[in-house]
């Protein structure tokens, strides 16, 4: 029978309660502790948690500031929960015996010792901008095969100036940028780039430090953002034009002449709140889905001209080639002034949400294409299997 490892980062319950939600359950001694996942809470305790979170912190006088604190708190964002744990253990049991491998400090005596035929990689890592390769490079050490990008491919995408720079080298459309490193770096002049400007901080994901404010129209704006950013994150970040136009994310799933993309999502910023910003941000994935009135964000297969379709495809592949990436990965673009798809970040380990109910892209794109939950893991599997010469054979339907 082989073995199947799986290697995962588990959201802890919180032990310290967040900024957010020490501002939505003050006095209420029975609420749930926050959880968070690379996508919006839209389990119902999670769409609880979020409404709650986004009466208080949004109806705040100051409602922007606070978002930014909420949005700078939980280290454990891209973690995963035992929902989606289970849910990849059980697709991926119809290929073997699973082994769970806990990406803590254990997870190499635990690798040695079992060392499984293959590992499905889904740790997002702790620690560090190679967070994400960790578990990749520990595989590489022991010899033991493992599904998804490599160590330097997730790196790279953990580094949205480096993505940008390889795809810039291959041609790809990336918004023009720099990248500040200090406070003192920042005039708020940069001839090269034309206003507006977005600024991200480099090494983070889940719209980690993301929110409406982040949106410069100005000198004055950029630098405040950028110093607020700098201190918060620790890290350098990006200063980048804004992409004024549509956006989409791409599942891709394959490798070589065989990789396709699935059913593009588009993004309808209609649904967001009025005079809300078209930005697929923290404010969009954490506060904006509520029970009461869930975000139908998500548009799949987004309605497009076949003409579009195919330059977003054809740009969507020859990023996820010029960064190496490998069986499955998400891209995210935007349209520029000009209607020229751009590319906005790679993401080589997307998130995986398995209840439909989820605003999950890459489930979500499966689904557009006939291929369920299930099924996407056991894809990524055998791709990575077939790739690496592991022979699996099917045990259960
Ligand atoms: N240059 C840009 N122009 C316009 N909008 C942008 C730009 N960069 C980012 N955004 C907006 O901010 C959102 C989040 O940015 P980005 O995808 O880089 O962050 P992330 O936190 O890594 O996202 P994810 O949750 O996919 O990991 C995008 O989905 C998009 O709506
Ligand atoms: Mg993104």
């Amino acid at each position: 029978m082989t073995q199947i490892g799986i290697a995962f980062n588990l959201k802890p319950e919180p032990l310290t309660t967040p900024v957010g939600a020490t501002l939505a359950t003050a006095g209420d001694e029975t609420a749930d502790p926050i959880q968070r996942d690379e996508e919006p809470p839209s389990n119902e305790a999670g769409r609880v948690r979020a409404a709650r979170e986004r009466s208080a912190v949004m109806d705040q006088p100051d409602g922007a500031l606070l978002v930014q604190e909420v949005s700078a708190d939980d280290e454990f964002a891209e973690w995963d929960t035992a929902e989606t744990i289970d849910a990849v253990a059980d697709a991926l049991g119809a290929y073997g015996t699973v082994t769970r491998l806990e990406a803590t400090p254990e997870f190499p005596e635990q690798l040695r010792a079992e060392r499984p035929d293959i590992v499905f990689n889904m740790a997002e890592g702790s620690g560090g901008k190679n967070r994400e390769a960790h578990v990749p490079a520990i595989c590489e050490f022991f010899g033991v095969p493992y599904t998804g990008s490599d160590p330097l491919t997730l790196s790279l995408c953990l580094d949205k100036s480096r993505t940008k720079e390889i795809l810039s080298h291959y041609g790809v459309a990336t918004p023009s940028f720099v990248v500040v490193e200090s406070g003192d770096a920042v005039s708020g002049r940069w001839p090269a780039l034309r206003y507006p400007l977005f600024v991200k901080p480099i090494h983070e994901g889940s719209s980690k430090g993301i929110t409406e404010r982040n949106l410069c129209q100005t000198p004055d704006d950029l630098a405040a953002q950028v110093e607020f950013l700098l201190e918060t994150y620790a890290q350098p970040v990006l200063i980048e034009e804004f992409l004024p136009g549509a956006e989409f994310t791409c599942a891709v799933l394959g490798n070589g002449r065989g990789a396709r993309v699935l059913p593009i999502v588009g993004m309808n910023f209609d649904a967001l709140p009025e005079g809300a910003l078209p930005v697929y941000g923290f404010e969009a994935k954490w506060l904006w889905d509520r029970p009461d009135a869930p975000l139908r964000i998500f548009d799949c297969p987004a309605a497009i001209p076949d003409a579009l379709r195919r330059t977003i495809e054809s740009t969507t592949l020859r990023a996820y080639e010029a960064l190496g990436c490998r069986d499955w990965s998400r891209v995210d673009l935007r349209l520029d002034a000009a209607g020229i798809p751009n590319v906005i970040e790679v993401n080589p380990l997307p998130g995986i949400l398995p209840n439909p109910e989820d605003n999950s892209c890459f489930p979500k794109a499966a689904r557009a294409a006939g291929i369920s939950y299930g099924a996407l893991i056991q894809t990524c599997l055998t791709l990575a299997a077939e790739r690496q010469g592991v022979r699996l054979r099917r045990v259960r339907a």
